[in-house]
C-alpha cells in the first residue's frame, strides 16, 4: 500500500478555510469541490492510459487516452458526494458507482446501506473518495468491497486523516494494490472517534443534519 500525502500551499491555505467553523456550507461544498481537483492531480498520477495516433496541424504524432475499461470512481456517501464533481471534472469519461455507509456513533462501525456498483470489476482501477479518514473502518471496508469484486488497483482520495487510522488502514491492506493520497494527516482521534483538529463532520457541514 502506497501512502501519498500532498505537501502543497494551496491545499494547506483551502484546508484551512475548510477547517474553520465559521465557514458556511455553501463555501464548505465549493472548497470539497476544489480539494479534491487538486488531490486529483496527485491521485490520478497512474491512471491507465494507452497510445494513441493523432495528426497535428503540423504533423502525425502518437499521445495518449484514458485506457479501457474506463476507470470506475466510488464516492461513499454521503461525504464523498461532495468530492465528485471535483474528480469527474478531471476524468469525464470515468464512470461512477455508489457505496452508501455510515458510522455507528458508538460503536464506530460502519454499515453498507447502498449499494450501486457494477458486479464485476476485474481489472477495473478504482478510485474511492471520502473526505475523512478517522478510524479507517469505512475506507477499509469500502476497498476491501472493491477487491472483492475483482478490481485491480485502488486509490482512496481523502482530505483528512488521522494518524491512528491511516495505520489500520495500513495494516487490514498490507500487500494489496492499493494507494491513499491525503490532503493532510491531522494529530490524532478523540474520545468520539472525530479527527483533532480536523473540520467536524463533513457530512453534515455538506448537507446539514438528518
Ligand atoms: C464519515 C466520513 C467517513 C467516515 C469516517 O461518514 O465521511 O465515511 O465517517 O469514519 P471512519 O474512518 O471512522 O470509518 P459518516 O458515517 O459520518 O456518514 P456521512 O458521510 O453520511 O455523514
Amino acid at each position: 500500500m502506497r501512502v501519498h500525502v500532498a505537501d502543497h500551499p494551496l491545499i494547506t491555505h483551502k484546508l484551512t478555510v475548510l477547517r474553520d467553523v465559521n465557514t458556511p456550507s455553501p463555501i464548505f461544498r465549493a472548497l470539497v469541490e476544489e480539494l479534491m481537483t487538486l488531490l486529483a492531480y496527485e491521485g490520478t498520477r497512474g491512471v491507465r492510459v494507452e497510445p494513441v495516433d493523432i495528426v497535428t496541424p503540423v504533423s502525425p504524432t502518437t499521445g495518449v487516452r484514458i485506457a479501457e475499461p474506463k476507470p470506475l470512481i466510488v464516492p461513499i456517501l454521503r461525504a464523498g458526494l461532495g468530492m465528485l464533481e471535483g474528480m469527474v471534472k478531471l476524468l469525464p469519461s470515468a464512470e461512477v458507482g455508489f457505496l452508501g455507509m455510515a458510522r455507528n456513533e458508538e460503536t464506530l462501525e460502519p454499515t453498507t446501506y447502498a449499494e450501486r456498483l457494477p458486479e464485476d470489476l476485474s481489472n477495473r482501477q478504482c478510485f474511492v473518495l471520502d473526505p475523512m479518514l478517522a478510524t479507517g473502518g469505512s475506507l477499509t471496508a469500502a476497498i476491501e468491497f472493491l477487491l472483492e469484486r475483482g478490481a485491480t488497483d485502488v486509490t482512496a482520495i481523502c482530505i483528512l486523516a488521522a494518524p491512528e487510522g491511516l495505520k489500520a488502514v495500513e495494516q487490514a491492506l498490507q500487500g494489496r494494490e492499493v494507494t491513499i493520497v491525503l490532503g493532510a494527516v491531522d494529530e490524532q482521534l478523540n474520545e468520539h472517534g472525530f479527527i483533532v483538529p480536523g473540520l467536524g463532520d463533513a457530512g453534515d457541514r455538506l448537507y446539514g443534519t438528518v
